[in-house]
């Protein structure tokens, strides 16, 4: 999600710049730009789509000089667009930023209302107009850029670049990533360690609520709100391609990892928890069209589906509303009855899932009101929809989807609350409660992954087998659909996710010793009978893999046991995942496959 790049040094910068953004590509981007100060002047360059067209308008118009800042940005604010792309300018400074300032719509109001007049669509340029107006009542860069940080909310990673200082960039960093690196003479800037490697292994990572500033001489670095602290230099011994995974083996398991941060990125600014509501004006359901929904479609493909089938359930539990959850592909060739009343809430990772687009927009033409849950801003779906419910998970990699079904699964969990509350369902105090369920799912999701050993060893035990059930009850019964299809694309093992009360219905008759079953016992409502359908698998001698949040549950019948911290009934689900993703990746990776891109499949699935 979003790249930066900053130099300040003796070298021509721009062609730095541009190598530097390159070494950030794989994080995903929409658009592009550098400012560079020539000695007199900031020039500054952006062009979306790939860096090539960056390339090109520097080829076209060259830009000189040894200081400079550079951006790729992955739109959260703001169509793909050149004047939506980086560096952001006010006055005499320009500013890039990654994440997203929560509090961006007040500070607009108030900005324009004192008469700023915005260029963008972006909340960053929120940013470039504050340290312009600081700078405007006397403060000096340093000071104007902190004044800047104590009135913003939300994540963000910033480099700032001044027309009447080239000896200096100023950085901050708050839950979005930047690194410094230390050359000879040379100062560098970046949200990740690949972008710094060509010119030094030395670099210092900044904390959150760090303010920078770098010189050719070296760095200084303070806290937002106090004095100078010291950050250690790091040596880095990772290859490249190492780096741009995070040190981990493969983009999946860097995903896997990323998600308590994902979730945070989907919740921010939208929870309000006074209210136990939602702030989401970009939905386009208020209130009133909120009461009007006669049902709720949902449409989806895959993984997406596996997540619809979490806000098909908890739209109907939660906001006491008809729901159904159907396959996209399957859909807009039966004819469906869909019109005017209904709620079609299209979701996708990529927003281009072809059976998923034409299946909206045909519910679209019909009369339904769209509503996309996407992660990539204004991707297809998005565009095809009435109002969209964005999930920030930052691009994704890995064909197999991880971190944007547990985004899928917040924002629909956030979707179905909104409705219930608008709806009188839900009452305040109940709205309240699940959010704050929601807001604590991050910590609970570091907690399972600081697990992952745990789970690679029972990985390893089942490296061999042919076979593998999932099951499970209720919201669960999606997760076990997920395991089991995150299990066969990646380790091209046989898997098949089924609701634990269908066991006895068919698939017993496949139960041995040689078949893993791995049963998902939360808490919940649902945990009495799941415990009988368990029994039933062990009585065939069945391998039971439990993931539970109560070891005694399981004591006698689970040969082996994953801990989770206990969520609520709604939110559980996003915990649970976790650890059977985990297996999944661990199974693959110890038969060798291809995780990141497994046989036969493409990440964005653009043909029917
Ligand atoms: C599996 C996976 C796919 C996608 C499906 C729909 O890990 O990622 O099943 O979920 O191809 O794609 P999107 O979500 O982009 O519509």
């Amino acid at each position: 999600m979003c790249g930066i790049i900053g130099y300040v040094g003796n070298e021509e910068c721009a062609p730095i710049l541009l190598d530097g953004l390159r070494r950030l590509e794989y994080r995903g981007y929409d658009s592009a730009g550098v400012a560079v100060h020539d000695g007199q002047e900031l020039r500054v360059l952006r062009a979306a789509g790939k860096l090539t067209a960056l390339g090109d308008a520097l080829g076209r118009n060259p830009v000189h000089g040894a200081t400079g800042i550079g951006h790729t940005r992955w739109a959260t604010h703001g169509k793909p667009s050149e004047h939506n792309a980086h560096p952001h300018v006010s006055g005499n400074v320009a500013v890039v930023h990654n994440g997203i300032i929560e509090n961006h719509v007040e500070l607009k109001t108030e900005l324009k209302a004192s008469g700023r007049v915005f260029k963008s669509d972006t909340d960053t340029e929120i940013v470039a107009h504050l340290i312009d107006l600081a700078l405007g009542r006397g403060l000096e860069l340093f000071e104007a850029v902190r004044e800047t940080l104590k009135v913003l909310r939300g994540a963000y990673a910033i480099a700032v670049l001044s027309k009447d200082d080239p000896s200096r960039i100023i950085l901050a960093k708050n839950a979005s990533p930047l690194v410094l690196g230390v050359g000879d003479g040379v100062m560098l800037a970046a949200s990740d360690v690949p972008a710094l490697l060509s010119h030094t292994r030395d670099v210092i990572f900044l904390e959150d609520g760090d303010l920078a500033e770098i010189r050719r001489e070296g760095a200084k670095i303070v806290r937002v709100d106090g004095g100078p602290v010291e950050r250690p230099v790091t040596r880095i011994t990772w290859s490249l391609m190492q780096a741009e995974r995070g040190g981990f083996k493969h983009f999946m398991l860097k995903e896997i990892h990323e998600q308590p941060r994902a979730i945070e990125d989907t919740l921010r600014g939208r929870v309000n928890l006074d209210e136990g509501g939602l702030e989401a004006g970009e939905m386009g359901l208020d209130a009133e069209t909120a009461k009007k929904i006669r049902r709720v479609v949902f449409l989806a493909c895959g993984t997406s589906y596996h997540a619809a089938l979490h806000g098909r359930y908890l739209l109907e539990s939660l906001a006491r509303v008809e729901a159904v959850a159907e396959l996209a592909s399957e859909f807009r060739y039966r004819d469906p009855v869909v019109g005017e009343g209904d709620l079609v809430v299209a979701v996708s990772q990529s927003g281009e899932t072809a059976d998923t687009l034409a299946a909206a927009k045909e519910a679209r033409e019909r009369g339904a009101r769209v509503l996309a849950v996407v992660n990539v801003q204004g991707s297809a779906i998005a565009r095809a929809a009435h109002g969209t419910l964005y999930t920030h998970a930052g691009p994704e990699i890995g064909v197999a989807s991880t971190k944007c079904f547990t985004a899928q699964q917040a924002a629909l969990t956030m979707l179905a609350i909104h409705v219930g509350r608008s709806r009188g369902a839900l009452s305040v105090e109940k709205g309240r409660a699940l959010l704050q369920e929601l807001v604590e799912v991050p910590a609970k999701m570091r907690e399972t992954l600081a697990g992952a050993r745990h789970v690679e060893g029972i990985a390893r035990s089942i490296v061999h087998a042919r076979d593998a059930l999932f099951l499970g009850r209720g919201l669960s019964a999606a997760v076990a659909l997920e395991g089991a299809l995150k299990l066969k694309e990646i380790s091209y093992i046989h898997a098949e996710g089924y609701a634990g009360g269908e066991m006895k219905h068919g698939p017993l008759a496949l139960v041995d010793r040689d078949m893993p079953v791995v049963c998902l016992l939360p808490s919940d409502s649902t945990l009495e009978k799941m415990l009988s359908n368990v029994q039933e698998v062990r009585a065939r001698d069945g391998v039971v893999i439990a993931v539970l949040d109560e070891p005694s549950v399981a004591r006698d019948i689970a040969a082996h046991t994953i801990v989770v911290p206990r969520a609520a009934e709604a939110v559980s689900p996003l915990v649970t995942s976790v650890p059977l993703q985990l297996l999944s990746y661990y199974v693959a990776d110890h038969r060798g496959t291809d995780v990141d891109q497994p046989r036969n499949l493409a990440k964005t699935v653009t043909v029917e």
